[in-house]
């Protein structure tokens, strides 16, 4: 099958699925077209791709894909293109999200043809609780980048998209109930606030107020941590409990390097 262009769909707070997904169409020697439906702004207004190809990557939350990307899929349709499945989580593990968003996948009429589990750097990881902080990294990529050229070997090799075989993804139905999170969100130290806007900007739910950071909306808010990520004085912190000590139950139980998984079809004998 010719392919040209490898589409990809990501939905990415803190850029870890996306830095994840760039270097599988690296791997693909595909040329990109990039929709990253993390901005609240695009998710609305967004034209989601046609293509040939089409890579979806979320992260994981909670065991389940993140719910403002599932929402998300709902508008794409496949008319039997094939799409390849990626999620990307913090060294915990992703136990029924890749299952999960295969299956939307195919709900939605693509043909799921492969998929992968990578680690990046854990949402609630710092310098003291550090849980798979800097992933992907130099490791990583080659893996990353060797999954998107077996993933395009499987497309070059197949004459036509019916050729193409489909993939088990891991996982249970029903999928895991994600924990609750409590009502809330990080907070600003006004004292070291320098009002860049950053924090508001990068949220991905439109949760923070640009002009008052400490206005932030504890309903929408998921706790992604790209605000605390994304400020320069590290005057966005996250203090409430229970989330707050998640970063050091992340640590004590989940600090051991886990890889990354990939998931391929067994190849039929023509
Ligand atoms: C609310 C929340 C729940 C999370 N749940 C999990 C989980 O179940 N397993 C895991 O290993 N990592 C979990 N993570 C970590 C993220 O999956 C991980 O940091 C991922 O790299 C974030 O992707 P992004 O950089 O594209 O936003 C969670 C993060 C958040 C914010």
């Amino acid at each position: 099958m010719k392919f040209d262009t490898a589409t990809v769909v990501s939905y990415s707070p803190t850029g870890t699925t996306t830095r994840v997904l760039k270097g599988i169409v690296e791997g693909m020697k595909s040329n990109l077209s990039l929709v990253d439906v993390t901005s609240p702004k695009v998710r609305k207004t967004a034209v989601l791709p046609e293509g040939d190809v089409l890579l979806v990557g979320m992260p994981v939350y909670s065991g389940r894909i993140a719910k403002e990307g599932r929402a998300l899929l709902e508008k794409l349709r496949g008319d039997g293109r094939p799409a390849v499945a990626v999620v990307v989580y913090g060294n915990r593990h992703y136990d029924d999200a890749l299952l999960e968003l295969g299956d939307i996948l195919r709900e939605k009429g693509f043909k799921v043809i492969a998929g992968a589990a990578f680690i990046g750097e854990h949402s609630f990881a710092d310098e003291k609780y550090p849980t798979a902080i800097g992933r992907p990294d130099g490791y990583d990529l080659p893996v990353i980048r060797s999954f998107g050229a077996k993933v395009a070997k499987m497309l070059g090799a197949a004459d036509s998209v019916s050729e193409l075989p489909e993939v088990d993804l891991p996982g249970n139905r029903p999928y895991k109930v994600p924990s609750t999170m409590p009502e809330g969100s990080p907070v600003t130290d006004v004292e070291t606030c320098v009002h860049c806007g950053k924090c508001a900007a990068v949220c991905p739910v439109g949760a923070v107020d640009p002009k008052d950071p400490n206005a932030t909306d504890g309903v929408a808010c998921t706790f992604c941590c790209a605000c605390v990520k994304a400020c320069p004085t590290g005057a966005r912190v996250l203090r409430l409990e229970p989330v707050a000590s998640l970063g050091k139950k992340m640590w004590d139980n989940f600090s051991s390097r886990r890889e990354p998984e990939f998931f391929m079809p067994t190849p039929s004998k023509k």
